[in-house]
Protein backbone atom coordinates (compact mmCIF):
# COMPACT_ATOMS: atom_id res chain seq x y z
CA UNK A 1 0.00 0.00 0.00
CA UNK A 2 1.62 3.49 -0.86
CA UNK A 3 1.16 5.50 2.03
CA UNK A 4 3.71 8.39 0.88
CA UNK A 5 2.08 11.78 -0.48
CA UNK A 6 3.98 12.84 -3.70
CA UNK A 7 5.19 16.16 -4.89
CA UNK A 8 5.16 19.32 -2.97
CA UNK A 9 4.65 22.57 -4.26
CA UNK A 10 4.12 25.06 -1.61
CA UNK A 11 1.78 27.85 -3.91
CA UNK A 12 0.28 30.43 -1.47
CA UNK A 13 3.60 31.40 0.30
CA UNK A 14 4.13 34.38 2.98
CA UNK A 15 6.57 35.67 -0.13
CA UNK A 16 3.55 36.05 -2.50
CA UNK A 17 1.08 37.21 -0.03
CA UNK A 18 2.89 39.71 0.52
CA UNK A 19 3.53 40.77 -3.05
CA UNK A 20 0.24 40.24 -3.96
CA UNK A 21 -1.33 41.83 -0.74
CA UNK A 22 0.45 45.64 -1.77
CA UNK A 23 0.18 44.98 -5.55
CA UNK A 24 -3.45 44.71 -4.84
CA UNK A 25 -3.95 47.83 -2.54
CA UNK A 26 -2.22 49.68 -4.82
CA UNK A 27 -4.04 49.00 -7.54
CA UNK A 28 -7.30 50.86 -8.54
CA UNK A 29 -10.01 49.56 -7.76
CA UNK A 30 -8.33 48.11 -4.79
CA UNK A 31 -8.23 44.42 -4.55
CA UNK A 32 -6.67 41.31 -2.65
CA UNK A 33 -6.66 38.13 -3.72
CA UNK A 34 -9.20 35.72 -2.53
CA UNK A 35 -6.78 32.63 -2.52
CA UNK A 36 -5.45 33.86 0.47
CA UNK A 37 -8.57 33.24 2.05
CA UNK A 38 -7.80 29.90 2.53
CA UNK A 39 -5.34 29.17 6.20
CA UNK A 40 -6.05 27.74 8.77
CA UNK A 41 -8.67 29.48 10.14
CA UNK A 42 -9.87 30.49 6.93
CA UNK A 43 -10.74 26.62 5.73
CA UNK A 44 -12.76 26.64 9.20
CA UNK A 45 -14.75 29.38 7.99
CA UNK A 46 -15.65 27.96 5.25
CA UNK A 47 -16.48 24.58 6.61
CA UNK A 48 -18.82 26.84 8.33
CA UNK A 49 -20.35 28.84 5.48
CA UNK A 50 -21.17 25.40 3.89
CA UNK A 51 -23.67 23.77 6.53
CA UNK A 52 -25.14 27.83 6.72
CA UNK A 53 -28.86 28.06 6.26
CA UNK A 54 -28.38 30.84 3.75
CA UNK A 55 -25.68 29.12 1.73
CA UNK A 56 -27.54 26.60 -0.56
CA UNK A 57 -24.27 25.31 -2.79
CA UNK A 58 -22.71 22.62 -0.74
CA UNK A 59 -26.31 20.91 0.31
CA UNK A 60 -27.22 21.59 -2.95
CA UNK A 61 -24.81 19.70 -4.80
CA UNK A 62 -25.01 17.12 -2.22
CA UNK A 63 -28.81 16.94 -2.99
CA UNK A 64 -27.79 15.86 -7.08
CA UNK A 65 -24.98 13.70 -6.06
CA UNK A 66 -27.43 11.60 -3.82
CA UNK A 67 -30.20 11.72 -6.36
CA UNK A 68 -28.11 10.89 -9.50
CA UNK A 69 -24.86 9.50 -8.73
CA UNK A 70 -26.07 6.45 -10.40
CA UNK A 71 -26.53 8.18 -13.18
CA UNK A 72 -23.32 9.60 -13.08
CA UNK A 73 -21.52 6.76 -12.31
CA UNK A 74 -23.13 5.09 -15.83
CA UNK A 75 -21.87 8.17 -17.84
CA UNK A 76 -18.19 8.12 -16.44
CA UNK A 77 -18.08 4.09 -16.97
CA UNK A 78 -15.59 1.15 -14.79
CA UNK A 79 -12.26 1.33 -13.74
CA UNK A 80 -11.70 4.56 -14.10
CA UNK A 81 -8.62 6.80 -12.41
CA UNK A 82 -10.01 9.42 -10.49
CA UNK A 83 -8.81 12.83 -9.65
CA UNK A 84 -9.81 14.99 -7.09
CA UNK A 85 -9.46 18.49 -7.48
CA UNK A 86 -9.78 20.57 -4.32
CA UNK A 87 -12.36 17.75 -2.75
CA UNK A 88 -11.21 18.58 0.80
CA UNK A 89 -12.52 16.38 3.62
CA UNK A 90 -14.04 14.25 0.50
CA UNK A 91 -17.64 14.10 1.33
CA UNK A 92 -19.04 14.59 -2.05
CA UNK A 93 -16.07 12.29 -3.28
CA UNK A 94 -17.42 9.33 -0.83
CA UNK A 95 -20.63 9.76 -2.46
CA UNK A 96 -19.78 9.61 -5.61
CA UNK A 97 -17.12 6.55 -5.18
CA UNK A 98 -19.60 4.60 -3.69
CA UNK A 99 -21.76 4.87 -6.91
CA UNK A 100 -18.14 4.40 -9.57
CA UNK A 101 -17.87 0.63 -10.76
CA UNK A 102 -14.98 -1.20 -9.59
CA UNK A 103 -12.87 2.51 -9.71
CA UNK A 104 -9.10 1.71 -9.89
CA UNK A 105 -6.86 4.53 -8.57
CA UNK A 106 -7.77 7.76 -6.57
CA UNK A 107 -5.68 10.84 -6.43
CA UNK A 108 -6.91 13.49 -4.27
CA UNK A 109 -5.09 16.87 -5.23
CA UNK A 110 -5.34 19.52 -2.08
CA UNK A 111 -3.64 22.13 -0.56
CA UNK A 112 -4.14 21.44 2.88
CA UNK A 113 -1.86 18.64 3.86
CA UNK A 114 -3.82 17.33 6.66
CA UNK A 115 -6.97 17.26 5.01
CA UNK A 116 -5.12 15.12 2.69
CA UNK A 117 -3.53 12.61 5.35
CA UNK A 118 -6.81 12.66 7.03
CA UNK A 119 -8.88 11.84 3.75
CA UNK A 120 -6.53 9.40 2.38
CA UNK A 121 -6.71 7.53 5.29
CA UNK A 122 -10.20 7.07 5.54
CA UNK A 123 -10.52 6.21 2.13
CA UNK A 124 -8.06 3.32 2.27
CA UNK A 125 -10.41 2.11 4.90
CA UNK A 126 -13.85 2.37 2.84
CA UNK A 127 -12.30 0.83 -0.40
CA UNK A 128 -9.13 -1.32 0.32
CA UNK A 129 -9.64 -2.18 -3.89
CA UNK A 130 -8.79 1.25 -4.72
CA UNK A 131 -5.17 3.13 -5.01
CA UNK A 132 -4.91 6.05 -3.21
CA UNK A 133 -2.14 8.31 -3.97
CA UNK A 134 -2.67 11.55 -3.24
CA UNK A 135 -0.82 14.73 -4.59
CA UNK A 136 -0.21 17.64 -2.11
CA UNK A 137 -0.15 20.34 -4.09
CA UNK A 138 -1.80 24.26 -5.12
CA UNK A 139 -3.44 22.16 -8.34
CA UNK A 140 -3.24 26.19 -10.27
CA UNK A 141 0.29 25.43 -10.61
CA UNK A 142 1.41 23.10 -13.00
CA UNK A 143 1.69 19.45 -11.44
CA UNK A 144 2.86 15.99 -12.45
CA UNK A 145 0.57 13.10 -11.38
CA UNK A 146 1.71 10.41 -9.81
CA UNK A 147 2.39 6.81 -11.65
CA UNK A 148 -0.89 4.58 -10.35
CA UNK A 149 -0.06 0.84 -9.73
CA UNK A 150 -3.06 -0.71 -10.98
CA UNK A 151 -4.78 -0.25 -14.70
CA UNK A 152 -7.61 2.42 -15.29
CA UNK A 153 -10.06 2.53 -18.15
CA UNK A 154 -9.74 6.15 -18.62
CA UNK A 155 -8.55 9.59 -16.52
CA UNK A 156 -11.99 11.37 -15.05
CA UNK A 157 -11.27 14.35 -13.09
CA UNK A 158 -13.52 16.09 -10.22
CA UNK A 159 -14.07 18.98 -9.45
CA UNK A 160 -16.57 19.91 -7.24
CA UNK A 161 -17.73 23.34 -5.03
CA UNK A 162 -18.44 25.55 -7.94
CA UNK A 163 -14.82 26.65 -7.61
CA UNK A 164 -14.31 27.14 -10.94
CA UNK A 165 -17.20 29.82 -9.83
CA UNK A 166 -14.12 31.88 -7.94
CA UNK A 167 -12.35 32.30 -11.52
CA UNK A 168 -12.97 35.41 -13.75
CA UNK A 169 -13.95 33.71 -17.09
CA UNK A 170 -10.84 33.72 -19.20
CA UNK A 171 -8.58 32.59 -16.45
CA UNK A 172 -11.68 29.72 -16.09
CA UNK A 173 -11.04 29.32 -20.05
CA UNK A 174 -7.42 28.45 -19.25
CA UNK A 175 -7.91 26.20 -16.71
CA UNK A 176 -10.30 24.28 -18.66
CA UNK A 177 -8.35 23.95 -21.25
CA UNK A 178 -5.60 22.74 -18.41
CA UNK A 179 -7.89 20.27 -17.51
CA UNK A 180 -7.94 19.05 -21.12
CA UNK A 181 -4.72 17.70 -20.82
CA UNK A 182 -4.92 16.42 -17.97
CA UNK A 183 -7.75 14.11 -18.00
CA UNK A 184 -6.38 13.19 -21.75
CA UNK A 185 -7.14 11.66 -24.54
CA UNK A 186 -10.41 9.45 -23.73
CA UNK A 187 -11.05 11.01 -20.47
CA UNK A 188 -13.48 13.22 -18.69
CA UNK A 189 -14.36 15.74 -16.43
CA UNK A 190 -17.00 15.66 -13.97
CA UNK A 191 -17.77 19.70 -12.25
CA UNK A 192 -20.33 21.38 -10.01
CA UNK A 193 -20.93 24.66 -10.97
CA UNK A 194 -23.30 27.06 -9.38
CA UNK A 195 -25.86 28.41 -11.35
CA UNK A 196 -27.79 31.81 -12.34
CA UNK A 197 -30.80 32.75 -9.88
CA UNK A 198 -32.84 34.90 -8.07
CA UNK A 199 -30.68 38.20 -6.66
CA UNK A 200 -32.19 37.92 -2.64
CA UNK A 201 -31.47 34.19 -2.34
CA UNK A 202 -28.00 34.98 -3.61
CA UNK A 203 -27.19 37.70 -1.95
CA UNK A 204 -28.32 36.03 1.20
CA UNK A 205 -26.19 33.45 0.92
CA UNK A 206 -23.18 35.51 1.01
CA UNK A 207 -24.45 38.04 3.57
CA UNK A 208 -25.16 35.40 5.91
CA UNK A 209 -27.23 36.54 8.82
CA UNK A 210 -24.22 35.30 11.51
CA UNK A 211 -21.63 36.83 10.07
CA UNK A 212 -19.92 33.95 8.85
CA UNK A 213 -18.87 34.93 5.44
CA UNK A 214 -18.29 38.94 7.11
CA UNK A 215 -15.61 36.86 9.69
CA UNK A 216 -14.04 34.95 6.67
CA UNK A 217 -14.00 37.69 4.16
CA UNK A 218 -12.07 39.81 7.02
CA UNK A 219 -9.67 36.66 7.75
CA UNK A 220 -7.77 38.37 5.04
CA UNK A 221 -6.94 41.41 7.27
CA UNK A 222 -6.13 39.34 10.30
CA UNK A 223 -3.79 36.96 8.13
CA UNK A 224 -2.22 40.37 7.02
CA UNK A 225 -1.84 41.89 10.47
CA UNK A 226 -0.67 38.66 11.89
CA UNK A 227 1.81 37.61 9.04
CA UNK A 228 2.75 40.91 7.39
CA UNK A 229 2.76 43.09 10.09
CA UNK A 230 -0.33 45.22 9.03
CA UNK A 231 -2.29 47.43 11.19
CA UNK A 232 -5.96 46.72 9.66
CA UNK A 233 -8.77 47.90 12.93
CA UNK A 234 -11.27 45.09 12.04
CA UNK A 235 -14.21 47.27 13.35
CA UNK A 236 -13.67 50.19 11.09
CA UNK A 237 -14.24 47.38 7.77
CA UNK A 238 -17.43 46.04 6.69
CA UNK A 239 -18.28 42.87 5.28
CA UNK A 240 -20.40 43.60 2.07
CA UNK A 241 -21.86 41.19 -1.29
CA UNK A 242 -23.47 42.37 -3.77
CA UNK A 243 -24.68 40.18 -7.00
CA UNK A 244 -23.97 42.29 -9.95
CA UNK A 245 -26.56 40.63 -12.78
CA UNK A 246 -24.82 42.00 -15.31
CA UNK A 247 -21.75 40.00 -14.98
CA UNK A 248 -23.67 37.42 -13.52
CA UNK A 249 -21.87 37.25 -10.55
CA UNK A 250 -21.55 37.92 -6.85
CA UNK A 251 -18.70 40.49 -5.79
CA UNK A 252 -17.25 40.56 -2.22
CA UNK A 253 -16.31 43.69 -0.77
CA UNK A 254 -13.91 44.72 2.55
CA UNK A 255 -15.52 48.66 3.05
CA UNK A 256 -13.60 51.28 4.89
CA UNK A 257 -16.34 52.85 7.26
CA UNK A 258 -14.46 55.71 7.53
CA UNK A 259 -11.42 57.64 6.48
CA UNK A 260 -7.99 55.91 7.54
CA UNK A 261 -4.22 54.65 6.77
CA UNK A 262 -2.98 51.56 7.13
CA UNK A 263 0.35 50.31 7.52
CA UNK A 264 2.01 47.15 5.89
CA UNK A 265 5.41 47.03 6.88
CA UNK A 266 7.05 50.40 5.68
CA UNK A 267 4.10 50.82 3.22
CA UNK A 268 1.47 53.48 3.66
CA UNK A 269 -2.12 53.25 2.36
CA UNK A 270 -4.67 55.66 2.59
CA UNK A 271 -8.42 54.55 2.40
CA UNK A 272 -11.62 57.02 1.85
CA UNK A 273 -14.69 56.67 4.20
CA UNK A 274 -16.91 53.94 1.73
CA UNK A 275 -13.94 52.78 -0.26
CA UNK A 276 -14.14 49.23 -1.73
CA UNK A 277 -11.83 46.53 -1.58
CA UNK A 278 -12.53 43.97 -3.65
CA UNK A 279 -11.82 40.75 -2.43
CA UNK A 280 -13.77 37.38 -4.37
CA UNK A 281 -16.03 36.92 -7.70
CA UNK A 282 -18.32 33.97 -7.30
CA UNK A 283 -19.38 33.93 -10.98
CA UNK A 284 -23.31 32.25 -11.23
CA UNK A 285 -23.23 30.44 -14.69
CA UNK A 286 -25.99 29.37 -17.25
CA UNK A 287 -26.12 26.13 -18.21
CA UNK A 288 -25.61 27.07 -22.26
CA UNK A 289 -23.40 29.14 -20.90
CA UNK A 290 -20.71 26.68 -18.84
CA UNK A 291 -21.54 24.48 -21.81
CA UNK A 292 -19.89 26.90 -24.10
CA UNK A 293 -16.57 27.73 -22.11
CA UNK A 294 -16.12 24.03 -21.85
CA UNK A 295 -16.81 23.50 -24.92
CA UNK A 296 -14.01 26.21 -26.09
CA UNK A 297 -11.51 24.52 -24.18
CA UNK A 298 -11.76 21.60 -25.53
CA UNK A 299 -14.21 19.56 -23.86
CA UNK A 300 -17.51 17.70 -25.38
CA UNK A 301 -20.42 17.82 -23.48
CA UNK A 302 -21.89 15.05 -22.16
CA UNK A 303 -24.63 15.74 -19.45
CA UNK A 304 -26.10 17.72 -16.87
CA UNK A 305 -27.97 17.02 -13.54
CA UNK A 306 -29.68 19.49 -11.46
CA UNK A 307 -31.55 20.08 -7.99
CA UNK A 308 -35.67 20.71 -8.64
CA UNK A 309 -35.09 24.60 -8.56
CA UNK A 310 -32.05 24.05 -11.34
CA UNK A 311 -30.26 26.16 -8.61
CA UNK A 312 -26.68 24.13 -8.91
CA UNK A 313 -25.54 21.65 -12.08
CA UNK A 314 -22.74 19.03 -12.27
CA UNK A 315 -21.85 18.97 -15.82
CA UNK A 316 -20.08 15.58 -17.45
CA UNK A 317 -17.85 16.23 -20.30
CA UNK A 318 -15.04 13.85 -22.36
CA UNK A 319 -12.32 14.68 -24.09
CA UNK A 320 -12.22 13.09 -27.88
CA UNK A 321 -10.20 9.95 -28.48
C1 LIG B 1 -15.19 28.20 -2.69
N1 LIG B 1 -16.21 29.00 -3.38
C2 LIG B 1 -16.93 28.22 -4.36
C3 LIG B 1 -17.09 29.76 -2.49
C4 LIG B 1 -18.15 30.53 -3.30
O1 LIG B 1 -19.32 30.32 -3.05
O2 LIG B 1 -17.78 31.26 -4.22
C5 LIG B 1 -16.30 30.73 -1.61
C6 LIG B 1 -17.18 31.58 -0.75
N2 LIG B 1 -17.02 32.87 -0.55
C7 LIG B 1 -17.93 33.33 0.26
N3 LIG B 1 -18.74 32.32 0.60
C8 LIG B 1 -18.26 31.22 -0.03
Amino acid sequence: MNNKITSVVAGATKENFREEVLAGLSQSPRQLPYKFFYDELGAQLFQQICDLPEYYVTRTEIEILRLHGADMAKAIGPQIELIGLGTGAGTKTRILLEELHDPAVYVPIDISKEQLEKSSARFREMFPALQVLPVWVDYLEPFELPLPRRLSSRTVIYFPGSTIGNFEPETASEFLARLVDLAGDGGGLLIGVDLQKDRDVLERAYNDAAGVTAQFNKNLLVRANRELGADFDLNRWQHHAIYNSTEGRIEIYLISDNEQTVHIGAREFQFRAGEEILTEYSYKHTIAGFIDLARQAGFHFEQVWTDGARWFGVFYFTVAN
